[in-house]
Formats: C-alpha cells, structure tokens, sequence
C-alpha cells in the first residue's frame, strides 16, 4: 500500500483529501495541531469520521516544531499534501506571526525532511491569493506574481520560492496548487459561504465588502479534491516546459491553477444561498476590505493539458444546496 502524508488533515480540505486517497487506495497519516483558529469541535467531528478507517492513523503536532515532519518521513511517505497552514487573508493583518511560525516555519521543516526522507512528490498548497494585484484575467500560472497584498499571500509565495530551491538542489518532484476560493460541506467557519449562510437561516445582516463588486472563482470542494489526488501521478521533471506550464526549466517543480475557472459574482453567490435555504439575505454593504483584491478567476489551460477537461464540474446551485444542506443536518438548524 502506497502512503500518503496529510498535513492539516483535520481541516476543511485535508478532511476531502484524506478521505479521497483512502478510497484510492493509500495508507493515509494526518497530521494537525487542532489550532483554535476557527471551532476545534467541526475539526474534531471530521476527523471521528476519518478514524472510521482504520488505514487512517492521527498525529497531533505543529509542522513547525523540529524533528516532527522528519520523524514520520523516515518511517517511509511515498506522497506528501501539505495544507497545514494558517490560513485567512484578514486574520493576517492582525496575527501576522502565526503565518510566519505555521507557513514559513512549518514548510522548511517539511522541506528539510524531505530533504533527508526523499518522496515520491510534495504536493504543497498555495493560493489565488499569489496573484495580489493582478488585474489581468485569468491567472495564469506564468503570469509574474510579485505584488501580494496580503501577509498570507506573502508567505503562501514564499512556501513557493522555497519548495522550489529544495526541489532544485535536492531533486525533491513537487508541485505546488493555488487554490480559488474553496466551499462546500464541512466548509470553514470564517469563509463567506459559512457566514452568508449562518446569518441567512439566523436572519440576522450579512457583512458585502467593496458594496458587493466582488467575483470569487468559487470552487466545490470535490472538484477541487478530484483534481489534487489525481495530480499526485504526475511528478513534475525537469525538462523544457510546453506552452501554458509552469514547469521550473531547473528543478522538477511546478505551480498549478485548481479552480473552476468560472468566476461567479457575489450577488449570485448570495443569490444561490437565499434559494438553497429558502431565505432572503439583509445585506450591509461595506467598503473593501484591507489585503482583498476584488476579483479571483483561474486559468485552468495547464491543469486541463496534464488531466484531461474535467468531465464532473459541480454547478454553484448544486454546490450551494450541499453546503445549506450540510449545514442545516450538522448544527440542527
Ligand atoms: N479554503 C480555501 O478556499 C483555500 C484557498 C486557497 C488556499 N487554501 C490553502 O489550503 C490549505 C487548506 O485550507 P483549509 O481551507 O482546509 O483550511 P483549514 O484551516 O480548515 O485547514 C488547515 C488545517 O491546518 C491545521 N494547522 C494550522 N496550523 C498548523 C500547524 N502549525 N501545524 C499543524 N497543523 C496546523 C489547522 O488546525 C487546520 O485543521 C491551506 O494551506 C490554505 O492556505 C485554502
């Protein structure tokens, strides 16, 4: 049985990805501190559901602290998902040292792991947020990415010039994602879709920054998983890229688009929620917020080339209905 590291495991996105490389298949170890950063009870409740599995084994650790990362590579890892992170644009500007401890701190350590335990791949998450002020759509992987506007951006792109000088001087196969807005079932409690549909059903007013002249590339959390887990099979090598890659002509790494590439404006998005959950929101339109940027949208040309078209794309009326509904069945509502 191949075996697959989880890191962040109990968190929105390595709960699907556990899950999904358990059904390929692999013997999965996850790996998450359990930080308070949003409730530890809907972490809890994922990961009572990936100990179901009994190829599931949990470590509670910090990717941070010394020795942990490297402790579990030796044992023998074919496959790396690293999505431990702080993540959150705003909490950034208020708590700027827990991106620096769990982001920069806690990918050297994994890099240096697997600088001493090779892997097959590293598979590192990152994000839209790489883009900063872009203002030229779609992202595409190639396009220069130099102005963040967040801290968390900041770091996410450093994870990537880093992940990329291990992979150059240490022949680490790594491919890094960034991700567009990630919703659906299970979904953080500090993202839109959660508190759109909280005050909705609690009807009380939902916060609309920049007066709702927003577009998010919203990406259903399946489809996103659908694309990661089927990456993990093609190691970047290092060669000469083909058009649209942004394979590193001196290292076997690679930055990756996984959005729907399909950017959705914020009335709809809202519009969708008031449907699924039978209510109409009260809005309170408020100007843009600090480190946001007004618009996401996914070039997915390169992650199209490697995989194929995607053939199941989740339409937002659907991904919205399985987010109400999972939200009314889990708090009872
Ligand atoms: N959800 C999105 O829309 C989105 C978009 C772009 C990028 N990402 C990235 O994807 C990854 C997963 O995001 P998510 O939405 O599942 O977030 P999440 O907060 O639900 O999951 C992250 C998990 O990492 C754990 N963690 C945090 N710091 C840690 C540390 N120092 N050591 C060990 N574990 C730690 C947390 O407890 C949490 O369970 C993150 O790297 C995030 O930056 C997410």
């Amino acid at each position: 049985m191949p075996t697959a590291l989880v890191t962040g495991a109990a968190g929105f996105i390595g709960y699907f990805t556990s899950k999904r490389l358990l059904a390929e298949g692999y013997d999965v170890v996850g790996l998450d501190a359990m930080s308070d950063y949003y409730d530890v009870a809907l972490k809890q409740a994922r990961l009572k559901l990936l100990a179901a599995d009994e190829r599931f084994e949990f470590v509670q650790a910090r990717v941070e602290d010394e020795g942990v990362l490297a402790n579990i590579l030796s044992r023998g890892v074919d496959l790396v998902v690293h999505l431990a992170a702080q993540a959150g644009v705003r909490f950034s500007i208020e708590q700027p040292r827990a991106y620096l401890d769990s982001n920069i701190r806690g990918t050297f350590e994994l890099l240096e792991a697997a600088r001493a335990h090779p892997v097959k791949h590293l598979m590192i998450a990152s994000t839209s947020s790489a883009y900063g002020a872009n203002d030229v759509y779609p992202y595409v992987e190639a396009m220069r990415t130099d102005h963040q506007m967040s801290f968390y951006a900041a770091t996410k792109k450093a994870c990537e010039a880093m992940s990329h000088s291990y992979a150059h001087l240490y022949n680490i196969p790594t491919t890094c994602f960034r991700f567009f807005t990630v919703y659906g079932p299970w979904g953080r409690p500090d993202m839109a879709p959660y508190k759109f549909t909280k005050a909705i059903l609690e009807g009380t007013p939902i916060d609309v920054y920049n007066h709702g002249n927003m577009k998010r590339d919203f990406t259903y959390v399946e489809d996103l998983v659908d694309r990661l887990v089927a990456l993990a099979a093609h190691q970047p090598e290092t060669g000469k890229p083909a058009e649209h890659d942004s394979l590193s002509p001196v290292a076997p790494w690679r930055v990756v688009n996984i959005g729907r590439g399909k950017p959705v404006e914020l009335a709809d998005f809202i519009a969708a929620i008031e449907t699924a959950a039978g209510r109409k929101a009260k809005q309170n339109l408020l100007p843009m917020q600090a480190g946001d940027v007004p618009a996401t949208w996914a070039d997915t040309t390169l992650v199209d080339a490697l995989l194929g078209p995607q053939e199941h794309q989740t339409s937002l009326e659907k991904g919205v209905q399985a987010f109400v509904d999972w939200y009314r069945g889990y708090y009872g509502v």
